[in-house]
């Protein structure tokens, strides 16, 4: 059935104009002021912001980690998304098997029945040998996957050794895929947890102080002289650090295809957090750092040298437990609780598939950090450029799929766990004043989201097939 949203005011990357758009099934089919097609079913947006559906290009649902599993799965994770205004996001299939192939069709099981919003994956490669380079290079076309992640640090558990990393680069970039490095040094880590643990060093903020930002700031330096070597791109995640972004400015200053991401929590919080009450509920890996680091950090996301803003969702209890109420049910799922005095033991991660959106728009776009068009590049076009998803996604062309976030920017609220969808008990922005919030979302045209109501449904989210080939921003 057609549908026309009207009278809004579109916000693109590039640009920021009134227009309606004219939906016809599962696509845009016409962008103009104006429209009007008899039968067709109106969607008033007068005073409306109409923007692109998010892309969260990193997010971390049901990932079994330290005895327990990140507490959203496909279906709440990609509802609270929805909520935020994302409709569509990637998350990495860990290598656990004997082959890709089965890690692959293990997190399709995982994910396609609850899917509720479009999804991909990227692969995790924290095993490389001659017979997983074969594999990796069918990725591409056999599994949709052109992006890999490989890791600098989790020595003996997820790291590749420099010779490792250097190879699957190779193998990456003769197929077509983008590698995506998590910087973090590794050898240093180990040391200093080790004399941490032994002295009885235990608390959350030691977490923090056990991971320098220097070893971060040597991972992305080094990557990238990896990847220079390589002749492949490259796609820092989760950056933190004041001075990685420093090195990644001067790697594309050389010329290099390397790219970077941030989130929300390295941008507006410290590792001041990890020592107050509740500080296990911001322990993550790489931790927070300091208020330099989120200046700099801002700064790379002004001027683009950080290209995509994620948010590394991998969500815990606080109190795993005691029960929630959650969506009228009662649920517990074991969390930071679990590393009560030792730091080595609390799941790491941080909630934020659904503040991402609303939270950059009142306290990015809302205090003049960045422009309404950097806030849609950042979070919607530029990742589905990236990742091979656009025109796809992250965009209001005519062609383009209706994934629409419709926002009121008059609506002003105190947020908080209370009035998010995310499954943990509770929220980063607890408290904080959001101006300006999606209220309507459609997926492939369909209204999921609808002034508070959820019209989604457990499998109505479709799995992206990405073909070989990335674009380099
Ligand atoms: O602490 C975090 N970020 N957990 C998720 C895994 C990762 O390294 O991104
Ligand atoms: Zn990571
Ligand atoms: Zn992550």
């Amino acid at each position: 059935m057609d549908k026309i949203i009207k009278n809004g005011t579109l916000v693109t990357d590039t640009k920021t104009f009134q227009a309606d758009i004219h939906i016809l099934g599962e696509q845009i089919q016409e962008v103009a002021q104006g429209l009007s097609i008899p039968g067709a079913e109106v969607v008033d947006a007068t005073g409306m912001l109409v923007m692109p559906g998010g892309v969260d290009a990193h997010v971390h649902l049901n990932l079994p980690m330290f005895g327990t599993v990140s507490s959203d799965d496909h279906y709440t994770g990609h509802r609270a998304a929805a909520f935020g205004g994302t409709t569509t996001c990637l998350d990495f299939v860990p290598q656990d098997n004997k082959t890709l192939a089965e890690d692959i069709e293990a997190w399709h099981k995982r994910a396609d029945p609850l899917a509720a919003i479009d999804y991909s994956f990227h692969m995790n490669i924290t095993r490389f040998d001659e017979k997983v380079a074969a594999e990796m290079a069918k990725l591409p076309e056999r599994d949709g996957i052109s992006s890999i992640k490989v890791f600098t640090a989790y020595n003996h558990r997820l790291r590749l050794d420099d010779g490792g990393i250097f190879k699957a680069m190779r193998v990456a970039r003769d197929a077509g895929i983008l590698t995506m490095l998590h910087a973090e040094g590794g050898d240093v880590i180990e040391v200093l947890v080790e004399e941490a643990v032994r002295s009885g060093k235990v608390t959350p903020l030691d977490h923090a102080l056990t991971r320098p930002a220097w070893g971060a700031v040597e991972a992305v330096l080094r990557a990238s002289a990896l990847a220079a070597q390589a002749e492949a791109p490259l796609y820092i995640v989760h950056m933190n650090a004041a001075g990685e972004v420093d090195q990644l400015q001067y790697a594309r200053e050389q010329g290099l295809s390397v790219m970077g991401e941030t989130c929300p929590q390295y941008l507006f919080f410290t590792s001041e957090k990890l020592a107050g009450k509740d500080g296990a509920g911001w322990v993550c890996s790489p931790p927070l750092r300091g208020k330099q680091d989120n200046e700099r950090l801002w700064q790379g996301v002004q001027n683009g040298v950080i290209q995509v803003i994620g948010t590394d969702h991998c969500p815990f209890f606080l109190n795993g437990g005691k029960e929630i109420l959650f969506e009228g049910k009662k649920v517990a799922i074991p969390g930071k609780e679990l590393g009560e005095g030792d730091f080595t033991r609390i799941p790491n991660g941080l909630p934020g598939i659904e503040d991402r959106l609303p939270i950059l728009w009142t306290h990015g776009v809302g205090t003049g950090r960045i422009t309404p068009n950097q806030f849609v590049a950042l979070n919607a076009t530029n990742p589905a450029r990236i990742f091979g998803l656009y025109p796809k996604k992250g965009t209001l062309q005519p062609g383009a799929d209706a994934d629409i976030a419709i926002w009121d920017p008059t609506i002003s609220i105190q947020y908080g766990v209370k009035e998010a969808h995310m499954r943990t008990d509770y929220n980063l922005y607890e408290g904080w004043t959001m101006r300006g919030m999606p209220v309507k979302v459609f997926l492939r045209g369909k209204l999921i989201v609808d002034d508070g109501k959820w019209n989604g449904r457990a499998g109505g989210g479709n799995y992206l097939r990405r073909t070989a080939g990335n674009t380099i921003l």
